[in-house]
């Protein structure tokens, strides 16, 4: 068993989540950060220096390197499956950001270059390393309460007052359902599978001509198996209450109420109000749900790069692995589509 790992980290602005990526690195005592990998040379300098680990402006370098295990990907996403299908050719095991892809085709190609390789992929899908997600999958596992009927989850954000880049290309368009609603997608099939139809209306009332072509604003309908229905709204420029994925999972025998930003989760059992139990309260019942304290950590990437080490010390099967990735992505491609159609998709996955 290897007790250290050579990690690069490619893709590292000033401030993007590549930062995150190579404190984790440095703090885990399985890896080593070998090198950083950012194509503005002046940023690679800075973040160089910063972390005291080496640079490179062309990932292409670190291809042949043998003292790198790892690649962690942090570029725009359409640039992720070039890149993972080069690493894993080259027999580097890669941790990706979240979205897989933004197209169906990418993520064909990736799934096929992970097919082709016996390196490890795994997606970031960071919700499901959120300390509240977490506790609250454990609970839906424990059957506290029953069979989910209704889940619905958001990302509610606001762009506007984030630099203008590649999130609002015209060349390569980042739809927000795919670039950020893919963490409530994710979340949703984690709990429910994979939904078979969904249906979804969009507009573009928020934000300027500047910040892309795509709309603002969306939301979806779906189906999923064992007859649940499931929704899932974004927002890229919404005057956004603080809670940036607030989720809600309705059960047979009870609810829960959660946030990727909230210090503890809600637990309803049983009904809401009309019980002995209830208070009265301005002349309203009200109940208050059993509130279960959960850690405040929305982009635990300590936890994915821990998991990520013990899959490749341990030979595992990689939980959040391409086919994962790939899945949330064809939902997402699928709402986008209803919502310029205004017709039911039913969602085409991947080979
Ligand atoms: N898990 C999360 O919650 C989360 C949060 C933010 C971003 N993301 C994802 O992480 C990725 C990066 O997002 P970000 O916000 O850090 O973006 P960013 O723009 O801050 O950083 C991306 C960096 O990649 C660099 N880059 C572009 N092409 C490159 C190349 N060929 N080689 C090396 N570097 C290159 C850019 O110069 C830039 O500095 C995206 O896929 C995004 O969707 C995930």
């Amino acid at each position: 068993m290897k007790n250290k790992y050579g990690v690069a980290v490619v893709g590292i602005s000033l401030e993007g989540i590549g930062n995150r990526h190579i404190t984790s690195v440095i703090q885990n005592v399985n890896t080593e950060p070998i090198m950083i990998c950012e194509v503005n040379e002046e940023w690679a300098k800075n973040r160089s220096e910063h972390y005291g680990v080496p640079y490179c402006t062309d990932y292409h370098d670190l291809l042949d390197r043998e003292d790198i295990d790892i690649a962690i990907i942090c570029t725009p996403d359409n640039l992720h499956a070039d890149m993972i299908a080069d690493f894993l050719a080259a027999g580097k095991h890669v941790l990706c950001e979240k979205p897989l892809a933004l197209t169906l085709e990418d993520c064909q190609k990736i799934l096929d270059a992970e097919k082709k390789s016996d390196s490890k992929l795994m997606v970031g899908q960071i919700c499901r390393k959120t300390p509240a997600f977490v506790k609250a999958k454990q609970i839906v596992d424990e059957g506290v309460i029953g069979e989910i009927t209704y889940i619905e989850s958001e990302y509610a954000h606001n762009y506007s007052v984030m630099p203008i880049h590649w999130r609002n290309s015209y060349e390569v368009p980042r739809h927000p359902f795919t670039g950020g609603a893919c963490h409530s997608v994710d979340l949703l099939r984690w709990f429910c599978g994979d939904p078979t139809e969904v249906f979804a209306y969009g507009n573009h009332k928020l934000l300027g001509p500047k910040y892309g072509p795509c709309d603002d604003t969306m939301c979806s309908l779906m189906k999923f198996p064992n007859d649940v229905v499931g929704r899932v709204f974004v927002s890229i420029g919404c005057m956004s209450p603080g809670t940036g994925i607030r989720t809600l999972i309705y059960g047979t025998k009870g609810t829960i109420v959660m946030a990727n930003n909230d210090r503890h989760i809600t637990l309803y059992l049983g009904s809401f109000g009309f019980e002995k139990s209830d208070k009265i309260l301005g002349g309203q019942l009200y109940k208050n749900g059993i509130q279960i304290p959960v850690s405040l950590n929305s982009h635990n990437t300590a936890a994915e790069l821990a998991d990520f080490i013990d899959i490749l010390q341990n030979d595992k099967d990689v939980d959040v692995n391409a086919r994962e990735g790939a899945n949330t992505v064809a939902v997402c491609v699928a709402a986008i589509e209803s919502s310029k159609t205004g017709m039911p998709v039913k969602v085409k996955y991947c080979e």
